[in-house]
């Protein structure tokens, strides 16, 4: 069973990954950490995550096994992830990267903002998670200050309206709810409720 989950930042998307591979036993790609690893290899050499060339190389030399988690969740890397996710040739060389641990025989769980458009349009449950702009920048700055980052609710605001802004506006897979994807409102529930409604969604699917 391949499940593809998207939709924007701090939506929830991750904990209903997270949650879906543990309940049915697949294997599970954050494929955001492929963004922001590419991000961090781009700033550590000096390079501009503008710089197109400089983000491709750094995107065809990605090693996923040796992505370091603490210093690809920080906010910078957050929003040089969006500005180098922005090069079709990135997208290009992270592509295989995903379809390829997409084809495990027993399926999986990939997150992301182009899964169920782009990586897996053939994906056998895609779910689209949103929540108000509110809501995520005040999940997205808890989860900043729990890690000890400084940052105030309005930089988180301003911050997610622009990357918001970006991932939907670039011309090559924005972020876009699949024809067939069933929308998931998480606003008003907690991750418990969310998870619930997520997995009630993918035995719904596949009951049939
Ligand atoms: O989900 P995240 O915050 O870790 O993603 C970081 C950036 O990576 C996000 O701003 C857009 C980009 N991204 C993408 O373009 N396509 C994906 N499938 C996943 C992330």
């Amino acid at each position: 069973m391949l499940i593809a989950v998207d939709g924007p930042l701090a939506s929830g998307k991750g904990t209903i990954a997270r949650a879906l591979s543990a309940k049915f036993g697949l294997p599970h790609l954050d494929t955001g950490t492929l963004y922001r690893a590419v991000a961090v290899a781009v700033l550590d050499a000096g390079n501009d995550p503008a710089d197109a060339g400089a983000a491709e190389a750094a995107a065809r030399d990605l090693d996923p096994a040796s992505i370091d988690e603490a210093k690809i969740r920080t906010a910078g890397a957050g929003a040089a992830a969006s500005i180098v996710s922005a090069h079709p040739k990135v997208r290009a060389a992270l592509k295989e990267v995903q379809q390829e641990f997409a084809r495990q025989p027993g399926g999986a769980v990939l997150d992301g903002r182009d899964i169920g458009t782009v990586i897996a349009p053939d994906a056998d449950v895609k779910l689209f998670v949103t929540a108000s702009a509110e809501v995520r920048a005040s999940r997205r700055w808890s989860e900043l200050v729990g890690r000890g980052e400084n940052v105030s609710l309005e930089q988180i605001m301003s911050q997610l309206a622009e990357r918001d802004g970006r991932d939907a506006s670039r011309p090559d897979a924005p972020l876009l709810k699949a024809d067939d994807a069933v929308e998931l409102d998480t606003t008003d529930m907690d991750e418990g409720e969310a998870i619930r409604a997520a997995i009630a969604i993918v035995e719904g699917r596949t009951a049939r």
